[in-house]
């Protein structure tokens, strides 16, 4: 990968114009990778636009769609690799890691030590951001991924109730489908399978099997029995689901919870951002539960902001003032509401967040307690990227591939995890 981060000349003139109309201040231009782009998202990431505006910097979007953000990244490594990294870019989990390593990423230690982010963010967050002992990435919140997400017209119609294991799953998704519904809203692209498939792995095997099956490639877990039941669960989902499922976009997939069109999803709580920005009601309109079997584990998926190195003085004190806002209270406040998240700053007054935020914060904490908060491997938070793509490549070919067996999906899964 190339070293040198050289400064487009375009930015370059367009930081001397800020600097000129705006004299008092360092006025400079970050440019923001992300992939935001759904109505909950795309508020949340005005939010995160109005923050640095209010700062006096110039925001440039470059905004790359594609849930979950496969494609982003495509992007990034180009961009990269060519010399031109924007200012900020969405990137998570051990992935930073990877970035860092690479010599790319700035730090921003002197905004995290004025700021004290080490005494406001959870140990397990913390060290996700650092490399080699200092900041590289500023987090913006939690997502939790386990989650069921419910129309309650649908339900009553069917006269069904809301499952909390999955052998309740799968008679809540009959009475559903008899009812003349579609019981699983779903859309067929490979980290949406990766998603359903993490949270049949936690609600059957629980958060130990999770760990050492998804976290640590224990090949004997993931050879073994349990993960066979796991693979038999996760396909059995797939016949809930309709026709036009492949290639879905995951908010189009809510969006038929939304309408009553599908009686649940399952999904992270971004989902959330969608019921809210529909001017749906929580707990009235749309229900949250925790995916069937997870009620005492938690999947966490931790959005951050890696910063790359800049040339430019005023960019990249306007890159700073984008990690210190980030963090502040307001921010994180205004984003999450909108995001479906909760905040990652500690200490934060939920107020004015709904149950299912509630729900999600006492969670987080007791599941850090009792070791049952896990990393989403479909959301990049648990193992390195090269590793990640191929386990999540058989689970879709499982998914797609109705000829391909239990036992087949299995070798592979366990040959993938050792992809290097
Ligand atoms: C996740 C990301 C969320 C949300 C989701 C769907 O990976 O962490 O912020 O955007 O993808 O795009």
């Amino acid at each position: 990968m190339n070293k040198t981060i050289s400064l487009s000349l375009n930015a370059v003139a367009l930081a001397v114009g800020a600097v000129c109309a705006a004299p008092a201040a360092l006025a400079g231009e970050v440019e923001v990778l992300h992939w935001w782009t759904s109505g909950g998202e795309a508020k949340a990431a005005a939010a995160l636009k109005a923050q640095l505006q209010a700062k006096g910097h110039a925001w440039k979007d470059f905004a790359v769609a594609g849930g979950g953000g496969d494609n982003a990244m495509t992007v990034l490594k180009s961009r990269v690799v060519s010399g031109n990294a924007p200012a900020a870019a969405q990137i998570k989990g051990p992935s930073l890691q990877e970035w860092a390593a690479e010599g790319v990423l700035a730090s921003i230690d002197t905004v995290a030590k004025a700021e004290k982010w080490d005494e406001l963010l959870p140990k397990v967050v913390s060290d996700v951001m650092k490399h080699k002992g200092s900041y590289i990435a500023v987090p913006v919140n939690v997502h939790r991924v386990n989650w069921l997400w419910t129309n309650p017209e649908a339900f009553r119609k069917a006269g069904a109730k809301v499952p909390t294991n999955w052998d309740e799953f799968f008679t809540a998704a009959e009475a559903l489908k008899k009812a003349g519904l579609i019981p699983v809203a779903h859309g067929g692209q490979n980290w949406q399978d990766f998603t359903t498939f993490e949270s049949v792995a936690l609600g059957v095997g629980g958060a130990d099997f999770y760990k050492k099956a998804l976290v640590q490639l224990d090949a004997a877990t993931l050879g073994g029995a349990t993960m066979t039941k796991v693979l038999d669960t996760f396909k059995k989902v797939k016949s809930y689901t309709d026709k036009n499922a492949p290639g879905r976009d995951w908010n189009l997939a809510t969006a038929m919870v939304i309408k009553g069109e599908a009686g649940m999803q399952l999904m992270g709580d971004w989902a959330k951002g969608e019921f809210l920005a529909a001017g749906k009601a929580p707990g009235k309109d749309f229900g949250c539960a925790a995916a069937p079997g997870t009620a005492k584990a938690f999947t966490f998926n931790v959005d951050s902001f890696a910063m790359f190195k800049l040339k430019d003085a005023a960019n990249t004190k306007a890159q700073q003032d984008l990690a210190a806002a980030v963090m502040s209270p307001e921010f994180q406040e205004v984003f999450n509401l909108n995001k479906g998240s909760i905040p990652v700053r500690l200490n934060m007054n939920l107020a004015k967040f709904d149950d299912c935020a509630k729900l999600s914060s006492n969670d987080f904490v007791a599941t850090a307690k009792t070791g049952s908060l896990v990393p989403s491997v479909a959301h990049g938070m648990a193992i390195a990227s090269a590793k990640a793509g191929a386990m999540q490549d058989v689970v879709s070919q499982f998914w797609n591939d109705d000829k391909m067996t239990t036992k087949a999906a299995q070798e592979r899964l366990v040959a993938a995890s050792k992809t290097k």
